[in-house]
């Protein structure tokens, strides 16, 4: 599922939090806060860990201090009783639900609003957080709780704000929630909460002005009678599984200003219903659906929509009007992309109807550009996306105006010839893709700004010859640099030296280059350098152990004549290592890789034996930390840069996108390793491919291998083998596996199983949030 949510703001929630204690701040005279109640809050702080950088924010709380007085704490004016507790961003860990947090949590009666928002809670939201009955404003965003939410906040009947949003809460919401009368804003996105859209706890909330449950994992239709929240200003649940037709009584609510449902599965045909001729509404999301049909001509009236996406509304190929769309003229973000037309979209057209446009999203439509008007009138673009648009033409000229822009992607199209020189004196640019056309050459820029934005650049999947251009090397703070499958050739272009450390990633493979590799530095900051499938010679360069924070190293099918780099092992973020197919050669010698997680040196001349404790340093392999951030969009920097790999199984030639966060494999054949199998192996428990084929490994099969659970696939076929196959393996080898044991004549299975595949696939919620623009 595919989540996509844009920026909003949850502005509403300050702004109440601030109405709430506005009394407090103009009172002069302060009562001290009552001994008990101070007690109870130093001890509560007690229970918890403050780490760094916060560890400064407690420094008011001294034990024989007014606790009135102190950060985060507010009294009520004429008692004294603190009626606000707020440690929100506070850097603290530690869990509510212990019995002594919650009794001291209970020695504050009074309490109105508590703000525990932003820390690293875990664990249970403690039901007894319902017994805090005055409270009116509960915020426990961001944290790490988990479980189900527990019933008993419903009994809150006072909260006119409750925020569960950025946790790992499960389950459904409770339907108690129904008796929140006052509730004006309910936050309980990016969770993985489920079940049907709580259509009658939900709907009894008449007072709610803000709904936001995106990012979930909720089912069901939305209720026709939305209608009946009729003060709601916001709408937020995108990347749901929704299903059924859109409730077009939504858009009868008068006060509503943001609706955002797209990313789920909702279906027939797009109506609006009766929108009112006053709509107010601002941002309406729609797309990533499976909407069929036209655009409704009712859109017309919401003339203050500036954010609007209809992508993926499958027009079945019919003729599409956008005329209807210009009466929208406050639009600033517009997404028309994959709208399965026949009729070609003018760019010039658009650009000339919207002056405040600033995103345009065109991607996968037939897109022209007429010259009419001048391009004087255009809006100043900061995001345009045409992937896919089968523009062939030389086009771009027209957008050598756009002195504003941040990200420019024509990817996949058929533009042929000379990159122009002046794309590269867009100095605000920061994103250019230009893969998957048939660009050639590169035409010099006149004069490069400096310093150059540019921070991402493909120019993959091209038809480019001749040697890589040395400007490329001037355009100083690109982090991403992708040139794979294309024709350069000559040597390494040395000058990416002077990237120094800005380069993160590095993709030349598929190209003719050749010669050896510099000795210098390429980047102190390299996560990624694949020079795969090229004709280099020589040694690996020592200087790459400067490059600490690598991540990927792959040369393979090259002709790398090298001992076995054990000197890699002090790189301590190394996960993926690949030197198949060149000439490597000698013994591998015991080597400490603590994240290593996919290891390919076949094909090559690696010889001796490997001790029997070889694998006991691995441990990236034993097992996976559940690691936070190792989830998708964190990796490499900002911008998502997809390392591939082509992994060889069973005659299968698997080409693994994304690899670092799915993939655990280790592939030693086709060398001359002899002597047993190391018995350490089996600790490697997160193994899925294992290939240790073509090779003189004798003895037996280590009884210690019954442990490799997770494996997929595993060769051991042509070695010199003896005895059986230890009876766990088998067990765990059942139907499910591809794999060739070491005799030769058992029937074999040839294809991976389709869970396999599975894993050539990303996985999980990729939120493609915006990157704001500076100011
Ligand atoms: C605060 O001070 C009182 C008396 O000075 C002492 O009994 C109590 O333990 C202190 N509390 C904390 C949490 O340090
Ligand atoms: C809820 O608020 C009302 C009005 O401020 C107040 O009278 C009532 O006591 C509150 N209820 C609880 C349980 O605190
Ligand atoms: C809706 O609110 C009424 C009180 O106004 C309450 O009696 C009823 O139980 C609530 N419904 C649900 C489903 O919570
Ligand atoms: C919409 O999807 C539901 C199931 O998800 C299906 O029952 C229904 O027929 C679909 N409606 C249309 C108009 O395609
Ligand atoms: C696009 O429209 C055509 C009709 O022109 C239809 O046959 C096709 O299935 C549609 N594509 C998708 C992805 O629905
Ligand atoms: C533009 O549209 C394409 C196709 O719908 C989508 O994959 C892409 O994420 C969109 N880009 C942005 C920045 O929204
Ligand atoms: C390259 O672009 C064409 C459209 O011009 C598209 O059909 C093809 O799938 C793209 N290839 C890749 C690898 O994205
Ligand atoms: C790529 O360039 C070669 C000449 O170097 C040419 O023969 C070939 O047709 C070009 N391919 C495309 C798709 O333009
Ligand atoms: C590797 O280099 C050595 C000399 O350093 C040479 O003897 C050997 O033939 C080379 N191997 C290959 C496969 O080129
Ligand atoms: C490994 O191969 C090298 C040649 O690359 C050879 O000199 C050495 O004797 C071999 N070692 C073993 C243990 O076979
Ligand atoms: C594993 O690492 C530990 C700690 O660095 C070290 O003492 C030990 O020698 C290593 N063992 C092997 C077999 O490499
Ligand atoms: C295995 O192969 C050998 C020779 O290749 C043959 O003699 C033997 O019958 C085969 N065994 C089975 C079970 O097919």
């Amino acid at each position: 599922m595919k989540g996509s949510v844009k920026s909003f703001s949850l502005i509403p929630i300050s702004f109440c939090f601030l109405f709430l204690f506005r009394d407090e701040f103009a009172v002069p005279a302060r009562h001290l806060c009552h001994p008990q109640q101070r007690e109870a809050i130093l001890e509560l702080k007690n229970e918890f860990q403050i780490q760094k950088p916060c560890s400064g924010w407690t420094v008011s709380w001294a034990n024989n201090s007014d606790c009135c007085s102190w950060d985060g704490i507010r009294c009520d004016a004429t008692f004294g009783d603190v009626i606000e507790l707020n440690l929100g961003g506070n850097c603290i860990h530690g869990e509510l639900n212990s019995k002594n947090t919650i009794l001291k949590l209970q020695s504050l009666p009074f309490l109105q609003a508590l703000d525990l928002s932003d820390n690293y809670f875990s664990g249970n939201i403690p039901s007894s957080l319902g017994n805090l009955s005055k409270l009116t404003f509960l915020d426990l965003s961001k944290n790490a709780f988990n479980g189900e939410i527990p019933s008993s906040l419903g009994n809150l009947s006072n909260l006119t704000i409750l925020n569960l949003s950025q946790n790992k809460l499960i389950g459904k919401i409770p339907s108690s929630f129904g008796r929140l009368k006052h509730l004006t804003g309910l936050y309980a996105a990016d969770n993985e909460l489920s079940g049907n859209f709580p259509v009658t706890t939900l709907l009894n909330l008449t007072k709610l002005l803000s709904l936001s449950l995106y990012d979930n994992q909720f089912t069901g239709m939305l209720p026709p009678n939305i209608s009946s929240l009729s003060n709601l200003e916001a709408f937020y649940i995108g990347g749901n599984a929704f299903t059924g037709t859109l409730p077009s009584s939504l858009f009868s609510i008068p006060s509503l200003l943001y609706v955002t449902l797209e990313g789920n599965q909702l279906n027939g045909t797009l109506d609006f219903g009766n929108v009112s001729s006053s709509s107010k509404l601002m941002q309406l999301l729609l797309g990533n659906n499976n909407f069929v049909g036209s655009i409704p001509r009712s859109i017309s009236k919401l003339v203050n929509l500036d954010t609007l996406d209809l992508s993926h509304l499958n027009t079945q190929g019919l003729a599409l009007d956008l005329s209807i769309l210009w009466n929208l003229k406050s639009l600033v973000e517009l997404d028309i992309s994959d709208l399965n037309t026949t009729t070609a979209i003018d760019l010039n057209d658009i650009l000339s109807r919207f002056k405040w446009l600033d995103t345009l999203n065109l991607t996968g439509n037939h897109v022209t550009y007429e010259k009419r008007s001048s391009v004087s009138d255009h809006p100043s673009l900061s995001y345009l996306y045409l992937s896919g648009c089968g523009i062939t033409t030389k086009f771009l000229e027209p957008l050598r105006t756009q002195q504003n822009m941040f990200r420019l992607d024509i990817s996949n199209n058929k533009i042929k010839g000379q990159v122009p020189g002046w794309l590269w004196e867009l100095s605000t640019l920061q994103y250019l893709d230009l893969s998957n056309n048939t660009f050639t050459s590169f035409e010099s820029p006149n004069k490069l700004r400096q310093p150059s934005s540019l921070e991402y650049f493909s120019g993959a999947n091209n038809n480019f010859t001749g040697r890589i251009p040395s400007f490329i090397c001037e355009l100083r703070s690109l982090t991403v640099l992708d040139l794979s499958n294309n024709k350069f050739n000559g040597s390494f272009p040395r000058c990416i030296g002077k990237f120094s450390s800005f380069l993160e990633a590095l993709n030349l493979r598929q190209n003719r280059l050749s010669g050896r590799l510099p000795k210098k530095i390429i980047s102190r900051g390299l996560k990624s350098l694949d020079i795969g499938h090229n004709n280099f010679v020589g040694k690996l360069p020592r200087s790459l152990i400067v490059s600490s924070f690598l991540e990927v190293l792959n040369v393979e099918s090259n002709r790398f004549n090298d001992t076995f780099p054990s000197w890699l092992s002090s790189l301590p973020e190394l996960q993926v290592l690949v030197l198949r197919s060149n000439a490597f050669h000698g013994p591998v010698h015991q080597t400490r890789f603590s994240k290593l997680r996919i290891i390919d040196i076949s094909h090559n001349r690696f010889n001796g034996t490997l001790p029997s404790d070889f694998f006991v340093n691995w441990t990236a392999m034993h097992s996976i930390g559940k690691d936070e951030d190792q989830s998708y969009g964190q990796y490499m920097s900002i911008y998502y840069y997809f390392d591939s790999m082509v992994l060889m199984n069973k005659g299968v030639e698997m080409e693994l996108v994304r690899i670092l966060t799915i993939y655990t494999a280790l592939d030693f054949s086709e060398n001359e390793f002899e002597g047993v199998i190391p018995s350490s192996i089996g600790l490697l428990k997160e193994l899925l491919v294992l290939n240790l084929s073509g090779n003189a490994f004798t003895g037996h099969i280590p009884s210690s291998m019954g442990n490799l659970s997770s494996l997929e696939s595993l060769d051991l076929s042509r070695n010199k083998l003896t005895g059986a196959i230890p009876q766990e393996l088998v067990l765990h080898l059942d139907s499910r596996v591809v794999y060739q044991p070491f005799w030769p004549n058992r029937t074999q299975k040839n294809k991976p199983h389709t869970s396999l595949k599975s894993f050539l696939k990303p996985k999980g919620k990729i939120s493609k949030k915006k990157i704001n623009q500076p100011n």
